[in-house]
C-alpha cells in the first residue's frame, strides 16, 4: 500500500487527477470507479477545471458507482446517481449512459447486486476505483463485519452511518435503512485503488486501516490485500499513523 500525504484536500485533489488524466488521455476505453461522500469532491472538482480548461474530454470514459441508496425515490437529489451527475459526470462530456450505478430503485434490488458485478466484468472491469473512508472504517456500504470476499449486494447501514449521512437530508429520519454497494471482493478486483480521507475524524479509521490487521471489523483493512492500493491523506487523517 501506498501512503501520500499533502497538505491541503487540493493538494490530494491534484494528484489523483493526474493518475486519472494519464489514464483517461491514454487508454482507448478507460473505466473510472467513482465514489460519494466529501472526500472526493476535490478530485471532482479539479476534474471539471481540466476539461473545462484543458480540454480533457471524457468522451471515451465508462464510469461505475460503488453504492446507491435504495427506497429513495428515482431523481431523489440524494439518490447517489444525482450525486455523481451533479458534482462530476454532469458536468463533463462523458455520456449520461456511460454511467452506471446499482440499481437501488429496482423493484428486484435481491438480484440487481448480481447484475451489477456482471456489468462491471462485462465492460472490462474497473481501471481506477475512487474510494473514501467512513469514520467506522466502511468503504463504499460495506459496514463492519462485512465479508472481505463480498459481492454486489444488498445492506443495512448502521446507525453511525446513517447519524454521519444525515447531513446530507432534512433529518436522520429521513436516510435510507438500506443500500446496495459494491462487495469488498468487487472493490478488490478494480487494477488501481485510490482512496481519499481528510480531517481529524477519519484518524483513527486511516490508523486501522493502513496498521491494523486485515478484519472484516475494519474493511477498508481490504486494502492490504490489494498489489496497487494509493492512499492519500492530510497531516490531520495521516495523524493516528
Ligand atoms: C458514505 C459512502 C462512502 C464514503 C463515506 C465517507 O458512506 N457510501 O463511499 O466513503 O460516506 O464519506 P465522506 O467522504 O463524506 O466522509
Amino acid at each position: 500500500m501506498e501512503i501520500v500525504i499533502q497538505q491541503t484536500a487540493e493538494d490530494i485533489a491534484s494528484v489523483v487527477a493526474d493518475s486519472i488524466e494519464q489514464l483517461v488521455r491514454s487508454h482507448a476505453a478507460p473505466i473510472l470507479g467513482l465514489a460519494t461522500g466529501s472526500s472526493p469532491l476535490p478530485v471532482y472538482r479539479e476534474l471539471v477545471r481540466r476539461h473545462a480548461e484543458d480540454g480533457l474530454s471524457f468522451a471515451r470514459t465508462r464510469a461505475f458507482l460503488l453504492d446507491e441508496y435504495v427506497g429513495l425515490p428515482q431523481g431523489h437529489p440524494e439518490s447517489y446517481r444525482e450525486v455523481i451527475r451533479r458534482e462530476f459526470t454532469g458536468l463533463v462530456d462523458i455520456a449520461d449512459d456511460h454511467v452506471q450505478s446499482p440499481d437501488g430503485f429496482s423493484s428486484d434490488v435481491a438480484t440487481a447486486g448480481t447484475r451489477y458485478d456482471a456489468a462491471i466484468a462485462a465492460a472490462g472491469g474497473v481501471d481506477i476505483q475512487l474510494l473514501g473512508i467512513g469514520t467506522d472504517g466502511h468503504i463504499a456500504f460495506n459496514e463492519p463485519g462485512s465479508s472481505l470476499a463480498s459481492r454486489t449486494r444488498l445492506k443495512t447501514l448502521t446507525e453511525q452511518t446513517r447519524d454521519d449521512n444525515a447531513r446530507f437530508f432534512d433529518s436522520v429520519d429521513d436516510v435510507p435503512y438500506h443500500v446496495l454497494t459494491q462487495g469488498l471482493g468487487t472493490i478488490l478486483e478494480a487494477r488501481h485503488l485510490v482512496l481519499v480521507a481528510t480531517g481529524a475524524n477519519k484518524a483513527d479509521a486511516v490508523a486501522a486501516m493502513v496498521e491494523g490487521p486485515v478484519s472484516a471489523f475494519c474493511p477498508g483493512s481490504v486494502l492490504q490485500l490489494h498489489p496497487h492500493a494509493t492512499v492519500l491523506l492530510d497531516e490531520a487523517a495521516a495523524s493516528g499513523l
